[in-house]
């Protein structure tokens, strides 16, 4: 089976494997499929689902549950099959389900088709534990590699969720997901290179993601650059730069994130899934000499709420998180290319003399008096996630500088 068929089956199963257990699923095809299948395994025959307008998705689902169901009845107490083989038009395909991308790896190379527990799911997350809402979830971040796409990742890998970091730093990403992979000891995160202004290259890191996981949870779309400049001097390749990351580059993640997470949906009707933008307070009001910037925010706002209408249908909420300045990230702090450097080099701030006045500047503008945080963005995370009854909202995480109206 091709690669490119992956995308088309694996979010199917892995939404049914979601429905009938109420908790996140692996979802991995095969390394070998001829050589292994166990009586086990659930069968399915998808092949009526091609048809001559493509690939027949609702008939797909229900084949698929007709199968699962056989199995179910077959079966004594609260299980699940780990195992499906499934005949697609160009032959057989098996994939291999689990709680963890390890343990459904390990399932494919041992050929071990025992049932999969099924565990408790009456685990509403409390205040008190809400990072638990990501727990096992298959995430994936945009600008990953640092800054605040480096705090979500780290934030969601402790929580427990698998990560998928992509970005266009391919190194940095790798790095990343090393680290966190010894140090939580299990598979936390995997790095996927991506371009989120090129539509093919978004359209690629989706199938990695289902060939990887079968599907998806929460998808961050975090990537964004700024090129500040007057309006009077800005060249328009950098305005077309800034606006092809931080505004196109959303709508590509949101028309390919969709199409996965609608097609889960087929088979996890009750699934709730997030598409979350990282937007900025310069998305709820302007930004002196920084247009580009805050009109690709304040427009990215406007297709959060257009697909929010849109995607509900599918069970995906769509939201923005609206963070103050990151004070001590690399976009501000970095003591070469800075903002504070470039702001004390260009005279911005009027009696400025050090970096440190810079600073304090800017925490001034704050009425909490602090730069916002990977750990502020990481409750709206939480709570947006959590929260079942909305969507297509901007969430502010500002420490009051900025505020609805
Ligand atoms: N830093 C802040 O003060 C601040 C404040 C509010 C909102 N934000 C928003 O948070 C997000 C992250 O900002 P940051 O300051 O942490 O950025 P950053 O510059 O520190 O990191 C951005 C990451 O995105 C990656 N990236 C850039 N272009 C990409 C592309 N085309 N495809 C894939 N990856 C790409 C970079 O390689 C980098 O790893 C942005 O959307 C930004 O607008 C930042």
């Amino acid at each position: 089976m091709s690669f490119t068929d992956h995308i088309l089956i694996a979010p199917l199963i892995r939404g049914l494997w979601i429905n009938a257990a109420g908790e996140s699923r692996i979802v991995v095809p095969a390394t070998d499929a001829a050589g292994s299948i166990p009586a086990q395994a659930v069968s399915a025959d998808l092949s009526a689902a091609w048809t001559g307008d493509g690939f027949d998705e609702v008939l797909a689902a229900k084949v698929l549950k007709d199968a699962y169901a056989v199995w179910e009845a077959a079966q004594k107490g609260r299980a699940q099959p780990s195992c499906i083989r499934v005949k697609v038009l160009s032959g057989e395909a098996v994939y291999w389900i689990d709680r963890e991308l390890r343990s459904a790896r390990r399932r494919s190379e041992t050929a071990d088709a025992s049932p999969l527990e099924i565990g408790d799911t009456d685990t509403a997350p409390s205040a008190a534990n809400r990072s638990s809402v990501v727990k096992n979830k298959v995430v994936l971040v945009t600008g990953g590699a640092q800054g605040f796409g480096e705090e979500i990742v780290r934030g969601l890998a402790v929580s427990g969720a698998l990560v998928f970091i992509a970005d266009l730093n391919q190194a940095g990403a790798e790095k990343l997901a090393e680290t966190l992979n010894t140090a939580e000891k299990r598979i936390a995160a995997v790095a996927v290179p991506v371009n989120v202004s090129d539509e093919a290259s978004v359209e690629a890191l989706f199938k990695t993601i289902a060939d990887t996981a079968g599907g998806l949870d929460l998808c961050v779309s975090n990537a964004g650059v700024l090129k500040a400049a007057s309006v009077l001097e800005q060249d328009v390749g950098a305005f077309r730069f800034v606006t092809d990351i931080n505004y196109t580059g959303f709508f590509l993640m949101a028309k390919h994130c969709g199409r996965l997470l609608r097609r889960q949906n087929r088979t996890a009707p009750g699934w709730k899934t997030d598409i979350i933008q990282i937007n900025s307070k310069s998305g709820l009001e302007g930004s002196n000499k920084n247009g580009a910037y805050a009109g690709g925010k304040f427009g990215a706002i406007g297709l959060v709420e257009s697909f929010a209408l849109e995607l509900v249908e599918y069970g995906i909420k769509v939201n923005a998180i609206c963070p103050g300045n990151f004070l001590d990230g690399p976009l501000w702090s970095d003591p070469e290319k800075g903002l504070f450097v470039q702001y004390l080099n260009t005279g911005k701030v009027p009696g400025a003399k050090t970096v440190a006045d810079v600073r304090a500047f800017y925490e001034a503008k704050v009425p909490m008096k602090r730069g916002c945080t990977g750990a502020d963005v990481m409750r709206a995370i939480y709570y947006a996630v959590e929260q079942e009854y909305e969507t297509g909202q901007a969430i502010p995480v500002t420490g009051g500088q900025v505020m609805l109206h």
